[in-house]
């Protein structure tokens, strides 16, 4: 599959983060497509062989600029890893009135929206690439949620968001199997990221004591394992995989 490219979308932090490090770590040439680029730490590690481009995943131009550069500084894009994402909590009836709209749009804009803009114009880079001996052209892996499943009280716009995420998977595995493009989901319980160290205390150690085994949340590079062998299993392909360590959200 070399000479080729990955792009991450969200690569900056988190889970996008670690696999930007195992992709760097095998040599792979990748793009960080995010809002904001990746602090000091992480770009040393990551070296020359990843390249960060401002990117909003809501927005057209830039993420065809960043699907572009990919291919222009390591060859054509063989695979995209979509992690951008936000996470609101607000209750449908609060105190202080009804959801927010714009809220609720503002999420689903970027989860939903975001992920799915720069599915369809991967598909539209990778269809152009040549075959490998499996007839394969490329992959794109999204990062729906357990939220998708059992979204917890406040949680209304994130978990709708993510089960759009989850139920795009089949319909565009279909789709885009014709070209070889394979595209699967993961859907991740809760990982050590600063998305969850911005969650209060208390709402931790609950998910925490939510996960069957290991009792602890996971670890970004934990994902990025999964990640990897997506990408090298042709076999993977329409379905949504739970990462989660038997956890089942409750209500809250
Ligand atoms: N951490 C978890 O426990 C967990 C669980 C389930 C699902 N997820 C999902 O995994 C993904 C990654 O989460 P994380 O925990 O690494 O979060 P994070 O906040 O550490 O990283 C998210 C990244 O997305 C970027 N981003 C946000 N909006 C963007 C936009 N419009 N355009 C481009 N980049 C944008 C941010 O700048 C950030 O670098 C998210 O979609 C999240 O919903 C996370």
């Amino acid at each position: 599959m070399n000479p080729s490219s990955y792009l991450i979308a969200g690569g900056s932090s988190g889970l996008g983060a670690a696999c930007a490090r195992r992709l760097a770590d095998r040599g792979t040439g990748c793009v960080i497509a995010d809002l904001q680029p990746p602090d000091d730490t992480l770009r040393q590690e990551l070296g020359e062989r990843c390249h960060f481009c401002a990117t909003d995943v809501t927005d057209e131009s830039t993420v065809q600029a960043a699907l572009q550069t990919a291919q222009d500084r390591f060859g054509p894009v063989r695979g995209v890893v979509i992690c951008a994402g936000i996470i609101r909590g607000e209750r449908i009836l609060g105190a202080s009135g009804p959801f927010d709209l714009n809220l609720f749009r503002r999420v689903i804009e970027v989860n939903l929206v975001g992920t799915f803009n720069v599915l369809r114009l991967a598909a539209q880079v990778m269809r152009d690439n040549a075959p490998n001996a499996d007839g394969e052209r490329g992959v794109i892996i999204t990062t729906s949620s357990v939220a998708a499943f059992e979204g917890q009280i406040g949680q209304a716009a994130y978990a709708a968001s993510k089960g759009g995420v989850a139920s795009l998977t089949l319909p565009a595995a279909r789709e885009l199997g014709r070209f070889g493009i394979r595209v699967v989901s993961i859907a991740p319980g809760v990982f050590e990221t600063p998305m969850v160290q911005q969650l209060p205390e208390k709402v931790r150690q609950s998910l925490e004591a939510q996960t069957v085994f290991p009792t602890r949340l996971g670890r970004p590079n934990e994902f990025a394992s999964l990640v990897l062998h997506i990408l090298d299993n042709p076999m993977l392909n329409g379905d949504v995989i739970r990462l989660d360590g038997g956890m089942r959200m409750g209500a809250k």
